[in-house]
């Protein structure tokens, strides 16, 4: 009876995708609790790739059932795009999908209120996919719930209230045409005939599972440093990528949450604006994103690439409660003849004891780096951990000993076979 959440440790894209699709084949259900359609999730198969939005990666294996949890907000015509996408691969999705009702959808004027707020000078780099301005109608308590799809008179009437005022305001402050309240009416109640048959409630299905025995794997999307409460504010996502927000985010309570399992690159990505204090400005940075082929899985963006952080991986281990870690991309390093590793933080000539999450003191910290010889070798094809190159495991030794935690799992390409377990 195994519930465990599966965390991104860092700023996301860690490889999250790879590794839940790597350990969805020992449990039965796997659960997403927050975030939509922002997150991109890759899995490769064979010739195959996947890139996952909103279902969890374990729809890849035919005897796993997946849930989107309530803390997940849904753009219908995200998911049923990915559902055809799956279904042109012939993966039934029938009786394996399961969408909470409390979750909430995203409206079209989410996406462009997204878009607006990012063309001013308050813009954070989002992936423009509606994702903020539907939690903030969740939190003003004026969101449309998947629920609501089910009662045509409650759903008319919610978008109604809703575009009387996001109308007022895209015609008085932002200068934009006005939505019609038909059409998008039309378009949701369409979605419903859809997709009302995988509406459940599934805070009691996930409860019941665990009471008759079944294991459950909770897919965290994004990463621990865009957590609105505990990442670099305001540089963050809207929601709780923290494995506390596993629990709210799909009715699981803590007393059932048995491990946490953190998802850690070997090195440092981030996507969109926000401090980023071991990044790699110049050539030394564009080789490492064009061997990592590092691009967003959402948006095509180039990723900003850098050093492993452990000094950041001790905050991140210790707010989510990372139990054991696995460790993607070792591969990608093996080009280097060299590898950093930052192991604290200076500011104004002291160590740091704990991790700034404030942008202020992040822009102003000196990191602190050991250096560590590079491998040299293609590893790609390493199965066994004694097969690695020795550099390679006293890097592995070394970023385990200073973030303080225990690898159990490391890939080494983007295929399911890239992977050593140790
Ligand atoms: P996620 O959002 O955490 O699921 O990660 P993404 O899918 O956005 O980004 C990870 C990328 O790295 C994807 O293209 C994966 O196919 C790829 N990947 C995952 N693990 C490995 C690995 O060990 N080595 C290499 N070279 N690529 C990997
Ligand atoms: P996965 O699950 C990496 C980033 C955006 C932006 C910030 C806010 O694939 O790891 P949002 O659209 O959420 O309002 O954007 O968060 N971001 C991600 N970065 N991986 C993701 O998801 C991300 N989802 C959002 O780039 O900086
Ligand atoms: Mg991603």
């Amino acid at each position: 009876m195994e519930v465990s959440v599966l965390v991104g440790s860092q700023w996301g894209d860690e490889g999250k995708g790879k590794i839940v699709d790597i350990l969805s084949n020992r449990y039965d259900i796997v659960a997403r609790y927050q975030g939509g359609a922002n997150a991109g999730h890759t899995i490769e198969i064979d010739n195959n790739k996947f890139v996952l939005h909103l279902i969890p990666s374990g729809i890849l294996r035919d005897n796993v059932i997946c849930v989107i949890g309530n803390g997940v907000v849904i753009d219908p015509q995200a998911l049923l795009d990915e559902i055809a996408l799956l279904e042109s691969f012939n993966i039934n999705i029938k009786g394996r999908l399961f969408i909470s009702q409390n979750a909430h959808l995203i409206m079209p004027y989410h996406k462009l209120l997204d878009s607006i707020s990012e063309s001013g000078s308050n813009k954070i780099g989002t992936t423009g996919r509606g994702i903020g301005p539907c939690y903030i109608d969740k939190y003003a308590r004026k969101g449309i719930k998947v629920i609501d799809l089910l009662n045509k008179s409650v759903l008319e009437e919610k978008i109604k209230l809703n575009l009387e005022e996001k109308n007022v305001l895209l015609r008085k402050i932002y200068n934009q045409k006005e939505l019609n309240i038909e059409e998008i009416t039309k378009d949701y109640i369409e979605f419903e005939k859809k997709i009302s048959q995988y509406i459940t409630d599934t805070p009691s299905y996930l409860n019941n599972a665990i009471e008759e025995g079944k294991s459950i794997l909770l897919e965290g999307a994004q990463g621990a440093l865009l957590d609105v409460d505990h990442g670099t504010y305001p540089y963050v996502t809207s929601s709780s990528p923290t494995s506390g927000g596993a629990c709210t985010g799909t009715g699981i309570p803590p007393t059932k949450i048995s491990s946490v399992i953190g998802i850690v690159k070997a090195y440092t990505t981030r996507v969109g604006l926000g401090p980023f204090p071991t990044e790699l400005e110049g050539e030394a940075g564009e080789k490492l994103r064009k061997t990592g082929a590092e691009f967003g899985a959402t948006t095509g963006r180039p990723r900003r690439c850098g050093w492993y952080d452990a000094f950041l991986m001790n905050y991140s281990r210790m707010i989510n409660g990372i139990q054991r870690v696995a460790i993607t991309k070792l591969d990608v390093l093996s080009y280097l003849d060299e590898i950093k590793v930052c192991t604290g933080y200076e500011l104004d000539g002291k160590r740091l004891k704990s991790f700034p999450t404030d942008v202020e003191r992040l822009n102003k910290i000196i990191p602190v780096y050991e250096t560590l010889p590079g491998w040299k070798s293609d590893i790609s094809k390493v199965r066994y951990y004694e097969d690695l190159p020795v550099n390679a495991k006293d890097y592995l030794s070394f970023i385990s000993e200073k973030s303080g935690f225990e690898i159990s799992i490391i890939s080494v390409g983007p295929k399911r076979e890239q992977t050593i377990e140790l």
